[in-house]
């Protein structure tokens, strides 16, 4: 049997979606594209030789029996509605991330995800690259014994333009800045990697974007049960890079993957051991490596899951822990006090509405555009 396909959302992100199910056309078939700007789903359609139905209300595929897949490429502030409106009809959700714009959202999806007999993914695509991969199996595995700090930086570069797309900007409908827009990415792979973190202290300010509400930069201070971590996050970044620097009781590894080792004189100063370096990199060089990685990858293993082929890597649970580091980023900057994790069911920022009424509004979005020209780059 082949799955259905709907793609809903036809602006940037849907490329990379409609390019991994056209990587598996003997398991899956796009069946419909739905925009508001129904331009823009013919369009797409057109880009990629599709003949598929095009719509521009998403309501009109929730009852299609030939659609079983659907892929959410909407602005955030949509996906829990949508994302909720397909899962009543059993209909297998893969949701780009952020999962939601609040807690409160996700956990509606988890909910409506557990009634009915679907799955639900969030797109983390980061977690499908080759070195990932790999040095998630070597942590796993504890061959660098213990992990005792980590550095993460995320860093961007987004021009004020950017915040010009309606819904870019606001935390009413992108629900906070490149915290929760951009490294979504690094803190979903910092708890997939290190686990569960038990308390986190940040900031957040926008220095360079005045067309935006929300964050352009944070720090976080992050505290594991046996580790801590910092977290760096800015869009002002010109050198745009995502690094991971992951200090071990054996080894300090780094993502692109890099190792370095040492050993201690009789005073306690270091001396390089390359032997142990060289040991690290040969095991890392024979682990096999994914064929295919991003987005593609992610897709091949959504649709191996509901196959029973493979288990799902990124699961609800996942989005949600996410957000929640999120969210506890979000309150910490607000109340400049130290939040424990993970946050309970009443805490108030698990709400969009206490996200908008309390969280501080940088500078006021006035220039607003309903679509920007140009692609992206992931
Ligand atoms: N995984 C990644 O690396 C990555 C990269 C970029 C964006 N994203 C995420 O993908 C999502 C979409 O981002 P984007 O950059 O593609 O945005 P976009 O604005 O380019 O695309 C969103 C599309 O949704 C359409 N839309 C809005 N409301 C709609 C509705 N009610 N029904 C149907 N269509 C509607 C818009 O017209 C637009 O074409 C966001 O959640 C974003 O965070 C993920």
């Amino acid at each position: 049997m082949k799955y259905g396909v709907a793609i809903i959302g036809a602006g940037n992100i849907a490329k990379e979606h409609i390019l991994g199910y056209l990587n598996l056309k003997d398991r899956c078939e796009i069946k419909a594209i739905c925009d508001v700007y129904i331009d823009k789903a013919k369009s797409l359609a057109i880009e990629n030789s599709l003949k598929v139905d095009i719509v521009d209300d998403y309501k009109l595929l929730l009852k299609r029996d030939d659609i079983d897949i659907v892929s959410i490429c909407l602005p955030p502030s949509l996906h829990q509605k949508v994302t909720c409106d397909f899962l009543k009809e059993n209909k297998n959700v893969l949701c780009e991330k952020p999962m939601a714009s609040s807690l409160n959202e996700a956990k509606l999806m988890i909910d409506q995800a557990e009634k009915s007999t679907a799955l639900l993914s969030i797109v983390s695509q980061n977690r499908f690259k080759k070195s990932i991969m790999k040095v998630k199996q070597m942590l796993d595995s504890k061959i660098f014994g213990k992990i005792v700090y980590t550095r993460v930086n995320s860093m961007w570069y987004r021009g004020d333009n950017y915040y010009t797309l309606w819904w870019r900007g606001t935390w009413e409908k992108e629900g906070g800045g490149c915290t929760l827009n951009h490294s979504v990415h690094q803190i979903d792979l910092m708890g997939w990697l290190l686990g569960n973190p038990i308390s986190i202290y940040s900031t957040i300010k926008n220095y360079l974007h005045a067309n935006s509400e929300v964050e352009d930069t944070s720090l976080s201070i992050i505290e594991f049960s046996n580790s801590i971590a910092q977290l760096g996050v800015s869009l002002n970044d010109m050198d745009e890079k995502q690094e991971f620097f992951i200090q071990c009781e054996n080894a300090s590894i780094a993502i692109p993957w890099k190792i370095r080792c040492m050993k201690q004189k009789e005073n306690g100063f270091p001396i390089r051991d390359e032997e142990k370096e060289k040991y690290y990199n040969n095991l890392y060089n024979e682990l096999d490596e994914i064929e295919i990685e991003g987005h593609s990858a992610q897709i091949l293993n959504f649709i191996n899951a509901l196959d029973k082929k493979e288990d799902l890597i990124v699961s609800a649970q996942d989005g949600y822990k996410a957000l929640e580091i999120i969210t506890a980023i979000y309150k910490s900057s607000r109340l400049k006090e130290l939040v424990h994790l993970p946050l309970k069911e009443d805490d108030e920022f698990m709400s969009k509405e206490t996200i908008i009424k309390k969280m501080p509004r940088f500078y006021e979005k006035s220039k607003s555009v309903e679509n920007l020209k140009d692609g992206i780059t992931l």
